[in-house]
């Protein structure tokens, strides 16, 4: 299972966050931007994402949860290592414009889902994605629990995979520890994003491999 770890809901400052997290075993940085919009709260502007990742080895997967992503797109592609960029179906009238601009950067294309929509909403996209991730939270902020009732999606989407053939990866985000990711991995999910259960401790490391 690769994890991704989410900054926003931290015990340390922003900086020492990243620097931790850049010096763990995390597969990716997941970096929630929010337009205060599309969701309640706003934080990072794409200037200040590029400044605050400047010194990273780590691959960014960016978590859009601000309303028409077609406007950052061009700028996001120009922040080094970002290799996942996830725009919310909910976010566009027609999704599809905003996956064929990603697909013309050097980014991968992500799909994420809020708790409220269906997978069958997203059926004729599928094919066209390389993550797709399911929240199991109400996008906009970290610490919230994890909802059981969105394990279904997930086993959806892995057999929808299986009988097309298609290739993305299913991604599960909100309220990830160590007994919801055994649920999410049993359900098909091939990575997990967590936030407070990593960054409200201080061995990074260990609560990493606890959830893998
Ligand atoms: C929620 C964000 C998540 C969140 C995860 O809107 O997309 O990435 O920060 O944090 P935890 O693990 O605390 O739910
Ligand atoms: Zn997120």
């Amino acid at each position: 299972m690769k994890v991704a770890v989410s900054f926003i809901n931290s015990n340390y400052d922003l900086e020492t966050t990243i620097k931790k997290i850049d010096e763990s075993n995390a597969d990716y940085i997941h970096v929630d931007m929010m337009d205060g919009i599309f969701v309640e709260n706003s934080n990072f502007s794409v200037q200040d994402i590029k400044t605050m990742f400047k010194n990273c080895t780590k691959k960014l997967d960016v978590h859009l949860m601000c309303c028409s992503p077609n406007k950052y797109v061009r700028e996001i592609a120009k922040i080094k290592n970002v290799e996942y960029l996830i725009i919310h179906a909910e976010s566009h009238r027609r999704p599809i414009d905003v996956i064929n601009m990603i697909r013309h950067t050097n980014m991968k294309v992500g799909l994420a889902i809020s708790p409220e929509t269906k997978v069958s909403h997203i059926v004729p996209l599928l094919n066209h994605l390389d993550q797709v991730l399911v929240m199991s939270v109400k996008p906009g902020k970290g610490g919230q629990e994890f909802m059981k009732d969105i394990l279904y999606k997930i086993e959806t989407l892995r057999d929808l995979r299986e009988e097309n053939n298609y290739h993305y990866i299913i991604s599960v985000d909100g309220g990830i520890n160590a007994e919801t990711s055994k649920l999410v991995k049993e359900a098909g999910a091939d990575m997990v994003v967590s936030g407070s259960y990593i960054c409200k401790s201080d061995n990074y490391n260990e609560k990493i491999d606890s959830i893998r």
